[in-house]
């Protein structure tokens, strides 16, 4: 089935086909063309190995479509005088052209928020830094709209050329802290609340053909980059630098959106990795390869936000290091998530303070209504192949207020529990909600009312074995019902 797996088919336009499909392998070139991606004719061919500069496919862009210069209308890029009018005004006039490569050559660029349009690209040029602002009146009246680059009902728009983006977010901590860090709150206005009143990054709402590729995305003061609504989106190469110790630092969230396509991504940042969630509509198709994270929080976390379904996901040839959480699903509204699949990972997770969510769980599943009054949708498919895990804790698969956990294979698991920090164990989280943390001791698989689940070659190697709230292989929560549980090939045995 994975085998038959055609990348190509997601992005229309997108010829890709993996060098090698085996999974033993180091992440292989994605051998990729982009065949008339904005303007129906041959633009833009894809760097596929540093071997093709980025300059080379600018030129390439050059021959083919407009290009319209930031430092033509004034731009300064001297990083003290804001370039926010020059850099919309360029785009603003490429895109009444009929649209072109906005050129950002190198320079640092201070700037408030700068609209991108339909089939422009924003081109950062290799040694270019957009540099959000960090004063709010820069920024749109409400907070849906803080972002410091933010594409909005847009189609074509793409954001590559080998330069930066930061959100200089360092500049909104209050208090710097080791365990988390105190954050600006911009809430004076009442638009938005609390702690979580910051401005995104990188924003792309209601669009079609959506591109980001070649770019490195730094500092967001809140979620890094944000795709809404939108159809047809690629993510290739980016790699994104957040704050380890800043919460709410989000990687990559994606939102009701439908084919959707990350490879060769790099992300190392505090909050949520890639956060697929539903609030205004479903998500199908999403496809994550060959990308490595690190983050204090969930590497890869379906949720919390689910009001509607979450459809054909697909994680493969992952490597998640020193996470505080791997796979993640936290379902709390009334969406369902069907046919997910992850192969091919390697992870490590650990303990971080326990002010951020996650207990070291290489894998975590639970389905539990947001409040009193919501019927929660239902988890099934859930397909985990090829995956080792050197973890603190154990998988953990509970569903409460309803039996919606169903269908869950585990083909090929390796998981070796091994402490490394002197975090105390010993407790269950639950949150957002539900039932918070729970003292519990620990084990190598938590269920609770999971029907229909099935391991074969699941094997658990216990190092530091014996410590109070630790060793057990598999461990139900009490009034628990388990309906199928299939295990062929099951091991469990002590390293030391
Ligand atoms: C999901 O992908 C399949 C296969 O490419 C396609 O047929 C289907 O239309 C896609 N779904 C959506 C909602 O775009
Ligand atoms: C974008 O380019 C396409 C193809 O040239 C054209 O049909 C479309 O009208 C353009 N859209 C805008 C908003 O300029
Ligand atoms: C704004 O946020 C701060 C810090 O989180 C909080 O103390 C204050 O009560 C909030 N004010 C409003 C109006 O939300
Ligand atoms: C990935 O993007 C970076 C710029 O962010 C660039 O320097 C590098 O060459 C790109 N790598 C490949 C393989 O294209
Ligand atoms: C995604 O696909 C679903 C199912 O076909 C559709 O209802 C939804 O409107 C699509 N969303 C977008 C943003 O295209
Ligand atoms: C499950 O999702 C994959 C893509 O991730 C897709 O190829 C496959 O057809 C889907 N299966 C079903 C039964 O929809
Ligand atoms: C799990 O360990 C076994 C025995 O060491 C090995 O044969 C298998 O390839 C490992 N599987 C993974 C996914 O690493
Ligand atoms: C899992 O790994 C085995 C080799 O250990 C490989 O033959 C198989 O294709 C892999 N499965 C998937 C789904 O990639
Ligand atoms: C754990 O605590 C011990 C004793 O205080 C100390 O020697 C060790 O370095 C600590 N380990 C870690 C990973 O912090």
């Amino acid at each position: 089935m994975l085998r038959s797996l055609s990348l190509g088919t997601l992005i229309s336009g997108f010829d890709c086909g993996m060098g090698h499909s085996n999974g033993e392998n180091p992440p292989p070139g994605l051998v990729c063309k982009f065949v008339g991606l904005v303007l129906g004719v041959l633009m833009i061919a894809v760097p596929v190995s540093s071997s093709r500069p980025d300059f080379q496919a600018l030129k390439v862009a050059e021959n083919g479509r407009r290009v319209c210069r930031v430092t033509r209308f004034g731009a300064t890029g001297n990083g003290r005088v804001y370039d926010t009018i020059p850099i919309q005004s360029c785009i603003d006039h490429c895109a009444e052209q009929g649209g072109g490569v906005v050129h950002i050559p190198p320079g640092t660029y201070l700037t408030g928020t700068i609209h991108l349009r339909s089939n422009i690209t924003l081109w950062v040029e290799e040694g270019a830094t957009i540099m959000g602002s960090t004063r709010q009146e820069d920024f749109a009246p409400e907070s849906a709209r803080w972002y410091t680059i933010l594409a909005e009902g847009a189609d074509n728009v793409e954001l590559t050329g080998g330069g930066i983006v930061t959100g200089q977010g360092l500049n909104f901590v209050v208090e710097f802290k080791e365990e988390k860090n105190i954050m600006v709150s911009w809430n004076v206005t009442g638009d938005c609340l609390g702690d979580e009143c910051r401005p995104r990054l990188v924003g792309f709402i209601n669009c079609k053909n959506v591109h980001i590729w070649n770019v490195r995305l730094q500092e967001p003061a809140y979620w890094c980059l944000h795709l809404v609504n939108s159809d047809t989106i690629s993510i290739h190469n980016v790699s994104i630098h957040g704050d380890f110790n800043s919460p709410n630092t989000d990687g990559i969230d994606i939102e009701s959106s439908n084919n959707t396509l990350i490879t060769h991504c790099h992300i190392d940042t505090g909050d949520d990795a890639i956060c697929p969630k539903t609030a205004d509509g479903p998500l199908c198709n999403l496809t994550v390869t060959h990308s490595w994270i690190r983050t204090k929080s969930c590497a890869v976390k379906l949720g919390s936000r689910t009001n509607h379904d979450l459809r054909n996901l697909h994680f493969e040839h992952l490597v998640i290091v020193d996470s505080h959480r791997g796979l993640g699903i936290q379902l709390r509204d009334e969406g369902n998530v069907d046919n997910v699949t992850y192969a091919n990972i390697q992870m490590s997770t650990r303990y971080y303070h326990p002010s951020w969510w996650g207990l070291a769980e290489p894998i975590y599943v639970t389905a539990c209504p947001r409040t009193p009054k919501t019927v929660v949708g239902s988890i099934q498919n859930i397909h985990y192949i090829n995956i080792t895990t050197t973890s603190e804790n154990g998988i953990f698969l509970s569903s409460l207020g309803g039996r919606n956990l169903k269908g869950m294979k585990f083909r090929n698991v390796n998981v070796t529990l091994e402490r490394t920090t002197n975090y105390s164990g010993g407790h269950h989280d639950y949150r957002p909600g539900c039932e918070g943390m729970v003292p519990h001791r620990m084990s190598a698989t938590f269920l609770e009312n999971v029907d229909d689940l099935r391991m074969q070659g699941v094997i658990v190697r216990w190092k530091t074995a014996r410590v109070w709230d630790w060793g057990l292989p598999f461990d139900f929560a009490a009034g628990t019902t388990v309906r199928g549980m299939h295990l062929q090939d099951y091991e469990s045995s002590h390293l030391d």
